[in-house]
């Protein structure tokens, strides 16, 4: 079925602060299913590849050498509408602009160390889930 599943990354600064377990029960609490998951880290070379599209922005270097400066839970998540809402479960990309009580309004620590990240679409979503699982790894 089109439409339901997205991806997420738990980003360095989230897995170092110790945030991994209550960051996935948020995710579980607002209705998400882990259809696959993986503790992992990005080479420079991986992390350029999977933000490619940002290559032109001047913050590309810093988020590169950033998603590869440690250690991240890459997962795929399943629910009706899971693009758009797991946008609105992390909040804004800026944490000071993010709603109360979202992801990154919780726990991210700038614009750059944001905590998570979240499919911007369902094609991009279907890209993203692939380049970390093979479809035996999902489930
Ligand atoms: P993401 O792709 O990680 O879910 O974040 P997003 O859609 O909310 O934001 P996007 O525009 O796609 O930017 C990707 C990531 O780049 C970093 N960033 N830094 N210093 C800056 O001004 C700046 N702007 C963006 C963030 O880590 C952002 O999540
Ligand atoms: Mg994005």
């Amino acid at each position: 079925m089109a439409g339901n599943r997205t991806f997420t990354m738990i980003k360095p600064d989230a897995v170092a602060s110790g945030h991994i377990g209550a960051i996935l029960a948020q995710i579980n609490e607002a209705g998400f299913r882990i259809v696959a998951m993986k503790l992992t880290k990005l080479s420079q070379e991986k992390a350029g590849e999977f933000y490619a599209v940002h290559k032109e922005r001047p913050f590309y270097g810093e988020l590169v050498d950033f998603m590869s400066s440690g250690v991240i839970v890459a997962a795929i998540l399943e629910k009706e509408n899971a693009v758009a809402d797991f946008r609105t479960l992390i909040g804004a990309t800026d944490p000071s602009k993010a709603e109360p009580g979202t992801i990154r309004a919780r726990f991210a620590k700038s614009i750059g160390e944001n905590a998570v990240h979240g499919s911007d679409s369902d094609e991009n979503a279907a890209i993203e889930g692939a380049f970390h699982f093979a479809g035996t790894e999902q489930f």
